[in-house]
């Protein structure tokens, strides 16, 4: 049973081990979400106080998926501070536990984050990711397009530089 709930500050920071938990074995498994080395647990959880705190202001969205009541995957939604692009929101962090993958978690996350983007009246979203990951099928999958890609962008778990490919999807 897989249960889905958008996290407010207190909620997120009352469960930051788990947060950070999930981050860390995502970085384990070798995927490329802003860190390269899995046992800094302290970068990871300093990470998450800071989302949190844009939680607080009301700039961000938490969501996040519960499988035997404990989180197995996040995604935040983040709207842009300029007033020039009231409209745009960024799409992180999607990352779901490596032993909870393939059962359609991300997918959901992405629908709830895009539904839930539409609700706010945002017509823009914007994500990036590293080029050739999985993850870039499932945006497709969603109707994303892809804006171009950087290369060298990223520095991987195995010390290699990565490039990133942005994408983007216009919300009807
Ligand atoms: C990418 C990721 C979020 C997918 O999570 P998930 O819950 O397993 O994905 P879903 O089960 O919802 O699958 C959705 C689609 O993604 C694609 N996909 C996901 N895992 C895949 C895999 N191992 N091989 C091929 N396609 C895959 C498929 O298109 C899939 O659709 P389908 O099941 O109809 O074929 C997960 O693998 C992950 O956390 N990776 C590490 C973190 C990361 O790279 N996040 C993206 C940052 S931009």
């Amino acid at each position: 049973m897989i249960d889905y709930a958008i996290l407010s500050a207190t909620q997120a920071q009352q469960q930051v081990d788990e947060l950070t938990g999930v981050l860390q074995a995502c970085v384990a498994d070798g995927a490329s979400v802003g860190f390269v080395d899995a046992d800094d647990d302290e970068a990871m959880t300093r990470f998450w106080q800071q989302r949190i705190g844009s939680l607080s202001d009301g700039d961000s969205e938490l969501f996040v998926a519960r499988q035997h009541g404990r989180i197995v995957a996040t995604v935040i939604l983040s709207c842009s501070a300029m007033p020039n692009g009231r409209h745009r929101a960024e799409i992180s962090k999607l990352l779901v536990h490596p032993q909870a993958r393939r059962q359609g978690i991300a997918r959901e996350l992405m629908q709830r984050a895009e539904q839930r983007a539409r609700v706010q009246g945002k017509t823009l979203l914007v994500l990036d990711t590293r080029s050739g990951d999985v993850a870039s099928d499932l945006y497709r999958s969603l109707g994303w397009q892809v804006a171009g890609s950087i290369p060298f962008y990223a520095e991987s778990t195995a010390g290699v530089l990565d490039a990133t490919t942005y994408m983007y999807t216009v919300l009807a």
